[in-house]
């Protein structure tokens, strides 16, 4: 990256903070969760990150959104060791052994461009959260990316950001990344590890 171009990026927007964080902690043959596949950026990155050995496990409640990520990550040749689940997050205990999973990615909110309706919510959240939390390893890292700057996505971040700091209480790390100065609520990073 040039100086040009890593200037253009200050600070650096949650997404691309999450890749970076994850990147350290994924390895080779690691099984990890894009618990909203949307557009398939994340599952992509996961699919590279874990490789032909891991799994990424990739759910979205919209046909359309299961759709272009498995065009995304087809393209990449990365296809075979991605498994796309067509239904809510709230299920990822349905596919998932406890303990099993080296990390799993939530970008809340809804596809860019489509249904604003059909947008994460705080109760489906809180479910999927408790699922990843039973479902991550030893060391195993949450990333989630909140979006407060509409009304519903502004309930669902108060209570993402209120889960985690209970689990700070219990023994997880948690840490919150935002920027500031931003006339509406900015999207924020929010990351957890349980060891
Ligand atoms: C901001 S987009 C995700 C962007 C994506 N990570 C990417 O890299 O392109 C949020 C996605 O969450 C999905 N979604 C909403 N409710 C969901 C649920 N209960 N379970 C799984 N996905 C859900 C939406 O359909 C939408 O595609």
């Amino acid at each position: 990256m040039t100086a040009q171009e890593h200037e253009s990026q200050f600070p650096p927007r949650p997404t691309a903070l999450a890749r970076e964080i994850l990147r350290e902690w994924i390895r080779p043959g690691d099984t990890v969760i894009d618990a909203t596949a949307g557009n398939g950026h994340d599952t992509l990155f996961l699919a590279e990150r874990c490789g032909p050995d891991g799994r990424v496990l990739a759910f979205d409640v919209q046909k359309q959104a299961i759709e272009a990520s498995h065009q995304r990550v087809a393209v990449a040749g990365c296809a075979e060791w991605v498994e796309f689940h067509h239904c809510s997050h709230v299920r990822i205990g349905d596919f998932t052994k406890p303990a099993s999973i080296s990390a799993v990615m939530f970008n809340l909110g809804y596809l860019p461009g489509n249904d604003h309706h059909r947008t994460t919510t705080a109760e489906e959240t809180l479910m999927a959260l408790d699922a990843s939390a039973i479902a991550l390893k030893s060391r195993g890292v949450l990333t989630i990316i909140c979006y407060p700057g509409h009304e519903a996505g502004a309930v669902e971040a108060d209570a993402v950001e209120a889960y985690l700091t209970a689990k700070s209480a219990s023994g997880w790390r948690t840490a919150k990344y935002a920027i500031l100065g931003t006339l509406r609520p900015a999207p924020f990073l929010l990351v957890a590890s349980n060891g």
